[in-house]
């Protein structure tokens, strides 16, 4: 009996030492872009919970990072039905962090989730049906214990499904409550101009694209950008440091605890390829001569475009983090700067 006394009040005394206070001058160091032409206001860092919140990985340093973004003004926290592994945990442990140490702060967040890829078995498990979105919905508010999200995105275009369709759950979504914006993500510029158009005849405007962009993946500089600008449409980029290959972290082989090297990680061996590595040790000279990490410099270099409203990065510590978010602080680029790393780019070293 008196064992089982001290264990638990051990655990209590653990908790209340780690009662987690958000930093008073959070708001201080962090730039808010507007989305689009909205009147919502995103950080131009972002956290995402694709990687490192899952019940694969530690819950106390998923929790320190919500913290620590929290603290540097992060105000957006993307997540998805499928993040963890296994899929649904990262917004189980996200809801149990936001329990635990946000209970106060719901309205000082924005959160979003999607619906798109495979959930359950059987045909109502994916893509882009109504029965399927609002049932994933449904699903991943009660994951997160909300009673509803900032952002519900179509998280991908499915091509056996009426576009009508998935947008009016995503109308629906927004008149029941459960979600106060629609986006999209993944949508190619033809599909995305249409599901801007249906949602703005529903009478819920499209606020906000999520695109893959780096200095690696340039898809969306044809076409996606200018439609946006011209719908007045945020974009939100997603794997803004190509999954950890825009750092320095793999300049000397694939470290243990990194992406690459975990059986779960979306990022495989294989894609660590020795030309991308080259093209990346010749980045990290021009970031040094920044005087920034290469992260802080792609970073900064995608945030260049003032369409881009934010990005959202994924960290697997606190430190990452920290350094993100410092990437603000040295925004601007030289146009001989621009025209050397896309020179990089182009031909994988450095020229001048
Ligand atoms: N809409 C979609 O279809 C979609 C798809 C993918 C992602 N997303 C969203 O975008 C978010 C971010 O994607 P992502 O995780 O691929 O983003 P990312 O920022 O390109 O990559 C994040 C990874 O880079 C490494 N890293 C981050 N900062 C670093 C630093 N300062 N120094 C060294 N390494 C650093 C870490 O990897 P290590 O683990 O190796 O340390 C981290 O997990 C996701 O969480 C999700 O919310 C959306």
């Amino acid at each position: 009996m008196a064992i089982v006394w001290f264990k638990t009040s051990a655990v209590k005394e653990r908790r209340t030492e780690m009662a987690y206070k958000p930093a008073e001058k959070r708001y201080e160091q962090m730039k808010y872009n507007r989305c689009g032409q909205s009147g919502l206001l995103l950080p131009a860092v972002s956290l995402g919970l694709w990687h490192n919140f899952g019940d694969a990985d530690d819950f106390e340093t998923a929790r320190a990072m919500m913290h620590r973004a929290f603290d540097t003004g992060i105000t957006h926290f993307d997540l998805a039905n499928n993040y963890g592994p296994p899929p649904g945990s990262a917004e189980r442990n996200f809801g149990k962090i936001l329990k635990q140490d946000f209970g106060a702060y719901r309205d000082e967040m924005i959160i979003s989730t999607k619906a798109g890829y495979l959930m359950w078995p059987g045909p109502y498990g994916e893509w882009g049906s109504r029965k399927y979105l609002l049932a994933s919905l449904e699903k991943s508010l009660k994951r997160m214990g909300l009673d509803y999200v900032d952002i519900f995105y179509s998280h991908r275009f499915d091509p056996n499904t009426p576009l009508e369709e998935t947008m009016s759950a995503l109308d629906t979504a927004v008149r029941q409550g459960k979600a106060i914006y629609a986006g999209i993500s993944n949508y190619k510029p033809g599909r995305t101009a249409e599901a801007v158009k249906i949602l703005r005849s529903l009478g819920t405007p499209c606020l906000i694209h999520q695109a893959r962009y780096s200095m690696l993946d340039r898809w969306v500089e044809d076409g996606l950008l200018d439609l946006l600008a011209k719908e007045a449409i945020g974009c939100v980029v997603f794997s803004p440091l190509a999954q950890g290959l825009l750092t320095d972290k793999y300049l000397r082989g694939i470290p243990a605890d990194s992406r690459a090297a975990k059986p779960h990680g979306f990022l495989k061996r294989e894609q660590v390829t020795k030309e991308i590595v080259e093209k990346v040790r010749v980045l990290n000279e021009i970031a040094a001569e920044r005087g920034q990490s290469l992260a802080q410099m792609a970073l900064a270099w995608v945030l260049r475009d003032r369409r881009i409203t934010s990005v959202v990065i994924g960290a697997s510590r606190v430190e990452q983090i920290e350094q993100n978010v410092a990437a603000l602080a040295r925004p601007q680029f030289s146009n001989d700067e621009l025209g050397h790393i896309d020179r990089i780019l182009r031909e994988g070293r450095r020229t001048l």
